[in-house]
């Protein structure tokens, strides 16, 4: 093998760096320069290769070659990272002119829920009630028989069952009974707060209720419910008419006129409904879809509470009275608001819900 001389090597050097050189200037893309980086400068490129045959020449040779070598490698090293920069810059301005990013434009609003319709009205009714004095109290939605039922003076095999069919839960006590089902009204509550309370009462229950039935303008199988109740000494029939009365004028305003008519519910004596006037027709309309030509819609039972279901808690029925009653708050949004089809709340379309 020939040795090199000092004078071919310090050539090669110089011509190397040169090549290097322009070939750098042509590149712009950080993969070719990568390719570039270990062609000249990599542990088998060609300037490393140069500056490794430098040990076979003498010692002064050496180290003049060897400052030689050094200085264009530090001389590409320098280049390298200066052109790295501006091929990254170069990526940078091209990916913001074409306008991904335009930091003057305002923020896109994220979109805020709201809350639905029966929510808002479930609130609005029990503000009135809370006003007047009453607490607000939950229960349970799956419920025994014994409290959707048997404490409401309906035992098993009584006809006022049929008024409220319902969806059992499968489930079968030692008995082969199916004491468990989806509560069909929030009366159930009448019984579990007296039972965990001494008088005086007063409470409203809001709640979700089922029931096994046809839908219809004004059914759905299921609703909401808010229960009343208030048992105290002395309460009459007065005060249940004045607090009804007063409810609907705050809820609807003075001109609305409402209805009270005699009702049955077992676990009231004397019982009524109440109901507000038709907002959709006169009345007389035979073919309107909301009260089919009666003029008016139910929108709650009501009575003085039943002196079985006060003593089944254990109330001294000769000392208190009281007054219960069940509102259905959608038929109660229905007539506010003009809502002609109660199987609008519970199919999730928006261009209803986005009116409220
Ligand atoms: C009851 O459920 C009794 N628990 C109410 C009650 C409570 C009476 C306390 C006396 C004392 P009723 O089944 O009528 O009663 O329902 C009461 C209200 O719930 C109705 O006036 C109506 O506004 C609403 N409602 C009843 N069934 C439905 C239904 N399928 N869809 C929508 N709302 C309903």
């Amino acid at each position: 093998m020939t040795q090199p001389s000092a004078q071919s090597s310090a050539q090669s050097i110089e011509e190397l760096t040169h090549q290097a050189s322009e070939e750098l200037d042509r590149i712009t893309d950080l993969e070719s320069l990568d390719q570039w980086r270990i062609s000249y400068l990599g542990r088998r490129g060609s300037l490393t290769n140069i500056l490794r045959g430098l040990s076979q020449l003498d010692l002064e040779q050496r180290r003049q070659l060897g400052a030689l070598g050094n200085q264009a490698k530090n001389l590409l090293v320098e280049r390298l990272a200066e052109k790295t920069r501006q091929i990254k810059q170069a990526q940078q301005s091209e990916y913001f002119s074409r306008d991904r990013i335009d930091v003057t434009l305002p923020g896109r609003p994220a979109p805020i829920g709201r809350l639905h319709p029966t929510t808002q009205i479930v609130k609005e009714i029990t503000d009135v009630f809370v006003a007047m004095g009453f607490s607000i109290v939950e229960g349970p939605e799956v419920e025994w028989d014994h409290y959707n039922f048997e404490m409401l003076n309906i035992p098993e095999g009584h006809p006022a069952r049929d008024m409220w069919n319902t969806l059992w839960i499968d489930y079968r006590d030692e008995q082969g009974q199916q004491p468990m089902l989806l509560r069909t009204h929030t009366s159930p509550m009448q019984a579990r707060v007296m039972e965990s309370t001494q008088p005086p009462v007063r409470v409203v229950v809001p709640g979700k209720c089922y029931r096994y039935e046809a839908t219809d303008p004004t059914h759905e199988w299921h609703f909401y419910q808010i229960e009343g109740l208030a048992v105290d000494e002395g309460i009459t029939f007065a005060n249940l008419k004045g607090t009804l009365f007063e409810f609907a004028r705050r809820l609807f305003g003075e001109e609305r006129k409402v209805r009270f008519r005699c009702d049955y519910f077992p676990f009231v004596e004397p019982g009524v409904d109440m109901s507000i006037d038709c907002f959709s027709c006169p009345g007389g309309d035979a073919n309107c879809r909301i009260c089919r030509g009666s003029g008016w819609i139910e929108i709650m039972g009501a009575g003085m509470v039943h002196p079985r279901v006060l003593s089944g808690v254990g109330y001294d029925t000769e000392k208190y009275t009281g007054f219960a009653f069940g509102i259905g708050p959608e038929r109660v949004a229905m007539l506010k608001y003009g809502i002609d089809d109660i199987r609008h709340f519970y199919t999730n379309d928006l261009r209803f819900l986005r009116q409220f």
